[in-house]
């Protein structure tokens, strides 16, 4: 059978978001059909409507999502119909070298549903992150439904499925912040203000948020910041240099991903320190450093994929946190909004007004 459901499409480079009729096919063998509750709106999605990531548009957007399983494929064992879950990006394979080796957050050949969800013409929709769930249904492969904890809030919790998972894990996984570490943080977002929540929980005892968008570094505080710096009023390497003693941050993360905030975090870590990037650039950018830098101060230059997670293990283990009030999921909701108002959503993003919009299916 196949399910005709509302989604959210972009249908070429920068083309307004529109909602569609959209047909999602019945699980075949390693699917799994899911009721989408909530999904996040993250940059990333701003970034597909761009043409920043690809050029196979039609997109169906969304993938910070959770949602009740509905039906799976006739194989599939790990999930089952009424779980509720949150989808994840990072179904790993087993096989490849990554995890032959151990190293499964690594994976290279994560698995994506094999059916296409199509428009009604036939024409096959590519999916945000292997997930489309600004859709009332979507379709993936039964290792992107993680089971979770029904009682917890939905809204809350689907932000695990990527932005604040891939800040959490930016801090904690990638970087390895300490306790008593500095930790600075460029471009405090969803993703950004994560990290500095992952380094709070990890222990870290000078938190730096740095944005230029005075707005952004309140919240930041609340989730965990000891120091802000607006990056639009003073030289950002400067004062986290000055807040740390005048040597820079243990580990410093990039969650803008551009030139010159890469520079920044290059040139604000303490030598042997670790710069982590985790916003994601687009293909026109380039950097150019002294390499004599590059190698006389020493350290570690980490890109964070999602926060290096493993969503079997982090999104309960976070999700427990959450429940016994360590990690204040909550406060990353800014607003709850319904589907036909992502358009408006990415232009609160784009203004600074928001953490995470998130849309109610
Ligand atoms: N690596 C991953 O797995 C992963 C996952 C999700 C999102 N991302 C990426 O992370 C980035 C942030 O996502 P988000 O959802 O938090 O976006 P967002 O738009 O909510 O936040 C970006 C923040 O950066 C600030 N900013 C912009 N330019 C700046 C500058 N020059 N200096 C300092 N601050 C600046 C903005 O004011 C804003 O607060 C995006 O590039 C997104 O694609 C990466
Ligand atoms: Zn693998
Ligand atoms: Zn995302």
């Amino acid at each position: 059978m196949v399910h005709k459901v509302k989604g959210a499409v972009v249908r070429s480079k920068n083309a307004d978001v529109t909602l569609e009729t959209i047909l999602v096919p019945d699980p075949g063998p390693g699917e799994a059909l899911v009721d989408i509750l909530t999904c996040g709106v993250c940059h990333t999605d701003l970034h597909y409507k761009q043409g920043a990531i690809n050029d196979d548009f039609p997109f169906l957007l969304g993938h910070e999502a959770t949602g009740v399983v509905s039906a799976v494929g006739p194989d599939v064992t790990e999930v089952a119909p009424g779980d509720r879950v949150v989808l994840n990006w990072r179904a790993v394979c087993g096989e490849c070298r990554a995890c032959r080796r151990g190293e499964p957050q690594y994976c290279f050949n994560t698995h994506n549903a094999t059916q296409k969800m199509t428009l009604e013409d036939g024409t096959e929709l590519s999916t945000a992150l292997g997930i489309g769930a600004f859709a009332e249904k979507t379709l993936v492969a039964a290792g992107q439904c993680t089971k979770v904890d029904p009682d917890a809030d939905p809204a809350a919790v689907g932000l695990l499925g990527c932005g604040v998972m891939a800040g959490i894990g930016a801090a904690i996984n990638t970087g390895n912040v300490q306790r008593g570490d500095s930790v600075a943080v460029i471009g405090c977002g969803g993703v950004g203000v994560a990290a500095i929540a992952g380094a709070a929980l990890a222990g870290a005892t000078t938190v730096i948020a740095v944005d230029i968008d005075a707005k952004k570094l309140q919240r930041a505080r609340e989730l965990g910041a000891t120091h802000t710096v607006d990056s639009s009023a003073v030289d950002p390497v400067e004062a986290i240099r000055e807040l740390t003693g005048g040597f820079g941050a243990d580990v410093v993360i990039d969650a803008v991903g551009r030139p010159e905030t890469y520079k920044q975090a290059f040139y604000a870590r303490d030598l042997a320190g670790t710069v982590v990037l985790v916003g994601v650039p687009s293909p026109d950018m380039t950097l150019e450093l002294p390499l004599l830098d590059v190698f006389g101060r020493g350290g570690s230059l980490k890109s964070s994929w999602y926060g290096d997670c493993l969503p079997s293990r982090d999104f309960p283990m976070l999700i427990s946190l959450y429940r016994q009030g360590k990690l204040d999921l909550d406060a990353f909701v800014t607003e709850r909004i319904t589907i036909d108002q992502i358009e408006e959503a990415f232009g609160k993003m784009h203004a600074g007004a928001v953490l995470r919009s998130v849309v109610e299916l």
